[in-house]
């Protein structure tokens, strides 16, 4: 899909399609008040005769409106006008895009643009739109043999903002939004492989991949000899009941000018199935344990955004690869791990298995110096619990991280909600026989797997995002929280630039 901006009248436009926007109780949006006033009130008069009601999501389409140039005009319920906000700008343009779909124009201009989102700009507008767009386009059919009859005919969309002195930002929120999007729809391809292909060294071997394509990137791979050595003995226990070995890719940014300048660390948790090991997880719903990986894919897409938005900071981000499978080579509840800081784990069910790989990461990561370590991992089904499918969960360390990172995921539309990690949890994960236990009771699970993390990322500031109930829906891997991440990377490269 080609996408582009402009700023013109609706009157002059000789488009396949425009879309414009209507409101509850026969308000017009600005567009749809020019095409009204230019087909003598034809808009209007199909509101008076409620042949549109202008609620939300409502679509009528229109052929040979008098004195229009377009072959058609998508009128788009925007709902009440006062209630615009950001959810439901985001309802229309999936709706515009289902139906623009279904009518089979080639091209289009839309002229939501000149909605007024409670809070939010023209950048923002176009941002959300294109980025709303890809998602409610993208489908994964590597692994059909018959080519799917349904193909997406629109090719070509024109956003068009009210004044021309606004081109410059919706040009910006055009490459930002298509960098972001190309992110996502990488982190999704990824997240959707099936778990027979797509192992530890599938996941390296994409990290080397990115690293060809973009000048700006370079990868490297630790194997499992190389973390032995490392002493990285909590993430090899729990790969070494498959035979598949684990595999860390370490892909690094550099865009600072001042190519000392600390990074910021992402790490993401890359289990490319979780059985449970050992403590083997029930057969219901267990092929979406494939998903285990989509804290690594997300990291994944996040890199890809950045590469090609070549912003100017430094990130280091690792995908923390590894299968957890039961055999005889397996981790045991039970086993007593020592882990790279030298802190003793004392394995209590291998199904948490998550925060032992990122344990030793998080050690690991140290020599980088970071300026803030990010982990994101689907970790917890206590998160699910606690949150559902709409927002991650977020933990810190450090009360400015935690902010930061809640506002990137409000500008972004990509929500997380902060959990807390006081020390009084820190006792839930006492062990009998060993520094600390990898579970603790079954309340406050995703807090109690945070405060695991914790005790190996003291010297630093950290995040903690557990993305459990947002990686994936029934229809697939979504990305999740790429947006998000590009938005605190962008926020951080505005701060380099002031500096
Ligand atoms: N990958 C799972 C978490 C998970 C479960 C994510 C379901 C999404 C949906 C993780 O490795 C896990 O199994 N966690 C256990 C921890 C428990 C044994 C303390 C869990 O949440 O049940
Ligand atoms: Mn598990
Ligand atoms: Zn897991």
């Amino acid at each position: 899909m080609k996408f582009s901006v402009k700023s013109e009248s609706p009157e002059n436009q000789c488009s396949a399609c425009i879309i414009v926007g209507v409101f509850e109780q026969c308000h017009l949006s600005l567009a749809a008040q020019q095409v009204d006033r230019i087909s003598g009130n034809y808009i209007s008069s199909l509101l008076n005769h409620e042949d549109l009601k202008g609620k939300l999501g409502e679509t009528l389409l229109l052929y040979n409106v008098p004195s229009l140039l377009s072959k058609r005009v998508l009128l788009v319920g925007c709902g009440k006008k006062s209630d615009l906000d950001q959810y439901q700008y985001k309802k229309i343009i999936q709706k515009m895009i289902q139906k623009l779909n279904k009518i089979g124009s080639k091209e289009a201009i839309c002229f939501l643009t000149d909605l007024s989102v409670k809070k939010q700009n023209t950048y923002w507008k176009i941002r959300q739109a294109i980025e709303t767009i890809q998602d409610n386009l993208y489908s994964f059919e590597k692994f059909k043999t018959t080519i799917p009859k349904f193909s997406h005919r629109l090719g070509r969309l024109e956003f068009n903002v009210l004044n021309s002195n606004e081109l410059v930002e919706a040009e910006k929120a055009m490459t930002h939004a298509l960098a972001i999007a190309s992110g996502i729809k990488a982190s999704k391809d990824l997240g959707n492989m099936p778990p027979n292909i797509a192992n530890p060294t599938y996941l390296s071997s994409q990290a080397l991949k990115m690293a060809s394509k973009y000048d700006n990137i370079i990868t490297t791979i630790i194997s499992e000899n190389e973390m032995k050595e490392l002493g990285m003995a909590a993430y090899l226990a729990v790969g070494y009941g498959s035979k598949n070995e684990s595999s860390m890719s370490i892909i690094e940014y550099k865009g600072n000018p001042n190519a000392k300048a600390k990074p910021i660390v992402l790490v993401g948790k890359g289990l490319t199935f979780d059985s449970g090991g050992i403590s083997l997880k029930p057969s219901e719903k267990m092929d979406e344990m494939k998903y285990d990986m989509c804290g690594a894919a997300s990291v994944f897409g996040t890199m890809k955004a950045l590469a090609r938005l070549d912003l100017p900071i430094n990130v280091v981000a690792i995908l923390a690869g590894c299968e957890n499978m039961p055999s005889s080579d397996a981790y045991r509840p039970g086993d007593i791990l020592t882990t790279m800081s030298g802190q003793t784990v004392e394995v209590l069910n291998t199904d948490a298995e998550g925060r032992l790989v990122l344990c030793d990461v998080l050690t690991y990561v140290q020599r980088f110096d970071p300026d803030c370590i990010i982990d994101i991992a689907t970790l917890t089904g206590a998160c699910v619990i606690a949150l559902g499918h709409h927002v991650s969960a977020l933990m810190s360390n450090h009360h400015p991280l935690a902010c930061e990172l809640i506002s990137a995921s409000e500008q972004a539309n990509d929500q997380v909600w902060q959990l807390p990690i006081l020390n009084d949890y820190q006792e839930q994960i006492k062990s009998k026989f060993a520094d600390i236990a990898n579970i603790g009771d079954r309340s406050a699970g995703a807090i109690t797997a945070a405060c695991f993390l914790s005790r190996f990322t003291k010297k630093y500031h950290w995040a903690h995002i557990d993305i459990a109930g947002t990686a994936w829906k029934s229809k697939g891997s979504t990305g999740r929280p790429v947006s998000m991440l590009v938005q605190f990377l962008l926020n951080r490269s505005k701060a380099v630039n002031k500096k």
